[in-house]
């Protein structure tokens, strides 16, 4: 199939490449006045380096390699102060960019070195994760950590162009697809319903690095963050509707010590959001029904352990959508129909968390290695649905707005 091209329509429009054998053609993509590339990889992805600076080489480029740390230890003021005095000591200026080949971890420090460089150096990001391709890479937000927290170092600089080749995904394990498949579901659920009708056509299939579904799930979610990104860059509204299922999302993460992949939190998340938005009136149980079945069915936890709620609700208090003393949450009316909601009562929020937590049958999510994970639903299909509150039902939150 040939490369699909999508454009995010921001001030300056940049194209999205999904496709496969993308980095043969990688030259296209280098800005005309580029003399030198850095390039920052994650060694765990190293296989297609050499040719590409082979390559490079042969047209005259000076290019310069940074291996970074494999996964969330690239994201470190260390990383980014090495990758400065590369770029110094090699007299980068404005027009020579640097290049992200990795997952979130590597693209988002290689984007947040380019955009404290010289104040903003172009950005060429190869995505090799499944979140990378449809998440990460896309809209312009970098980071770094630090010792208080995660991302909370970082810049908004829009890549130049972005590549996604299937081909990069071959070598990734499943538990990192399934990760990734969280996202993509969730760009379903909030704006693509033709997402959630693929990955219904063979949710087993969809595993497949190479397969065909995949790369339609690929092209179709990279529409969805293109779309949202353009109508709101700096994240002032609707680009909040990214954050479904992230409020419990982040709180389990925190609680895990992030030990679990970042799509196993969301997706249990997404299933909160729904058992909160139907305690509040707002969504149809079948639709919470479908979170859990399409979730699970590739493999996906959709529920948490018990009595942890005094740990999750203090870190969901702190959630990066609250404003003030105003908690808010995204939550769905159906599908593509994301709302924010604020002021959501305590005791709702905690009833849809007991909910989560005691789905007959469901073990604690059981963390696996990437060698012990199989691409079985380790679940099977549920079909429960939780009943809603029996008695008197809370008084409902306050819509803020659509989204
Ligand atoms: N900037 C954004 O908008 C944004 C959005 C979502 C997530 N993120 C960030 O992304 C990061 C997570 O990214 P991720 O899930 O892609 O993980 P990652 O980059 O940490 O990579 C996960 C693991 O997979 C390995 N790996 C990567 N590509 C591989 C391949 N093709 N084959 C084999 N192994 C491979 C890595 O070495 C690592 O061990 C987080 O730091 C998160 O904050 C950023």
């Amino acid at each position: 199939m040939s490369p699909s091209q999508i454009t995010v329509e921001v001030d300056q429009p940049y194209e999205v490449t999904v496709g496969r054998g993308l980095l043969a053609d990688f030259q296209r993509h280098v800005p005309a006045q580029a003399r030198r590339l850095m390039i920052m990889f994650d060694p765990a992805v190293a296989g297609p380096v050499p040719a590409l600076v082979d390559e490079l080489r042969r047209d005259g480029f000076e290019v310069h390699l940074l291996a970074v740390p494999g996964g969330e230890t690239a994201k470190t003021a260390a990383v980014v102060a090495a990758a400065w005095q590369r770029l110094g000591e090699a007299d980068f200026t404005r027009t020579d960019p640097v290049v992200g080949i990795g997952g979130g971890s590597t693209t988002d420090v290689a984007g947040f070195a380019a955009a404290t460089w010289l104040r903003g150096v172009p950005l060429i990001l190869v995505p090799t994760t499944l979140l990378g391709m449809v998440d990460a890479a896309i809209g312009g937000k970098t980071a770094i950590n630090t010792a208080e927290g995660k991302n909370l170092v970082g810049a908004f600089h829009q890549p130049t162009a972005v590549l996604c080749d299937q081909q990069l995904l071959e070598g990734l394990p499943p538990r990192e697809i399934i990760s990734g498949l969280a996202e993509i579901i969730k760009a379903g659920l909030v704006a693509d319903p033709g997402i959630l009708d693929v990955v219904w056509s063979g949710p087993q299939e969809t595993l497949k690095p190479s397969g065909p579904l995949l790369g339609e799930l690929v092209r179709r979610a990279v529409k969805v963050k293109a779309e949202v990104v353009a109508a709101d860059p700096g994240e002032a509204g609707r680009r909040s509707i990214l954050n479904y299922g992230h409020t419990f999302g982040h709180a389990i993460e925190q609680a895990e010590q992030f030990s679990w992949r970042h799509g196993e939190a969301v997706a249990v998340g997404m299933v909160y959001a729904a058992e909160v938005a139907v305690r509040a009136g707002l969504m149809d149980p079948t639709l919470l029904g479908l979170h859990r079945e399409l979730l699970s069915a590739v493999g996906l936890p959709t529920s948490y352990k018990s009595g942890q709620w005094p740990r999750l609700w203090t870190a969901m208090r702190r959630d990066k959508k609250n404003q003030g003393k105003t908690r808010r949450m995204v939550l769905l009316e159906g599908v593509a129909r994301p709302l924010m909601v604020r002021d959501i009562p305590e005791s709702l929020l905690e009833e849809a968390y007991q909910a989560v937590s005691a789905v007959p049958g469901a073990a604690p999510y059981p963390v696996k290695t990437a060698e012990d994970y199989s691409l079985e639903n380790p679940y099977g299909t549920p079909t429960y649905v939780p009943p809603l509150t029996a008695g008197e039902p809370p008084a409902p939150p306050s819509r803020e707005a659509a989204l």
